[in-house]
């Protein structure tokens, strides 16, 4: 029994390690953090692809008029589940600048899938001036750039409430509960119904937060969505090669012991 007991340690403790390589490390969280169930924390759950291309409906329709997304190309859509066609058609509703005609000058036109994402600004400062001096960052790698990741650009999203009757408001800012130093220089960029679904999901603040949240989670760490699936696959053969690894061990040795 002893020998099973090890044999079967020695097939269990490298699947734990695997299975704790997978999950997401516990992120230092305030008190005020919210606590969100993300689809890609879940360690046997799938990315919330449905999810994830809602929320890019949201980037485009909303966040994109100041933020960019400089790290992503339009072909990377297919990493949230969009077929080649529909990722064809999404760039080409999109105008970019297409480097230089004979003249040398700029030129523009609608995107392809090798496009880099459209910035809304051409440089810094003039993101700036258009923002009252506040720069929206680009948003590519928000998630892992803030402390408190999803939970917290959910909660500065929906962290806009009216500011306590004490508060000293700067002109120019609005109250964020979420936000450190509470005045922030993003108007309240989502509201109840801010967009319409044609998957029929619901559009409360809540549920477009969470949406926009799990795209830009996918944007920042787009290789998760991967390693839920190689994950899953990985445990699943683990699990089978136990099973067979025993039987085998007991077809060996049945004849011993008689
Ligand atoms: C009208 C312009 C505008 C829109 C629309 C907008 N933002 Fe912003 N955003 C800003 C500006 C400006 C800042 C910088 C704020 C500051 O520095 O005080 C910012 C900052 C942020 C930050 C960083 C907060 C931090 O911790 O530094 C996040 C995250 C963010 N925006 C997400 C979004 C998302 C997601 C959307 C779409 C739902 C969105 N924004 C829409 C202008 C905008």
């Amino acid at each position: 029994m002893p020998k099973l007991r090890s044999l079967l340690a020695g097939v269990f403790a490298p699947a734990l390690v695997v299975a704790s390589l997978l999950s997401v490390p516990a992120m230092a969280q305030e008190d005020a953090m919210p606590r969100e169930k993300w689809s890609f924390e879940k360690l046997f759950g799938t990315f919330d692809l449905a999810a994830a291309q809602r929320g890019f409906q949201i980037y485009s329709g909303v966040c994109s008029n100041c933020h960019s997304l400089k790290l992503l190309h339009y072909r990377d859509l297919s990493g949230i589940g969009l077929e080649p066609e529909q990722i064809k058609a999404v760039a080409a509703g999109f105008t970019v600048p297409l480097g230089t005609d004979d003249q040398g000058n700029p030129k523009e036109g609608p995107a392809t899938p090798a496009s880099a994402f459209r910035s809304p600004f051409a440089n810094d400062k003039a993101a700036r001036v258009a923002n009252n001096g506040a720069l929206p960052p680009d948003l590519s790698l928000i998630v892992n750039a803030r402390e408190g990741g999803a939970n917290y650009v959910y909660g500065i999203l929906t962290g806009y409430v009216p500011a306590p009757a004490a508060f000293k408001m700067q002109d120019g800012l609005y109250y964020n509960k979420m936000y450190p130093g509470h005045q922030i220089g993003m108007p309240q960029p989502l509201q109840d119904g801010t967009v319409e679904y044609t998957d029929g999901t619901g559009t409360s603040l809540d549920q477009e937060a969470h949406d926009v949240v799990t795209f830009l989670s996918w944007a920042a760490n787009p290789e998760t969505v991967e390693r839920k699936q190689i994950g899953v696959r990985v445990v699943l053969f683990l699990v089978f090669m136990t099973g067979l690894t025993y039987a085998v061990k007991r077809k060996v040795w049945s004849n011993v012991h008689h």
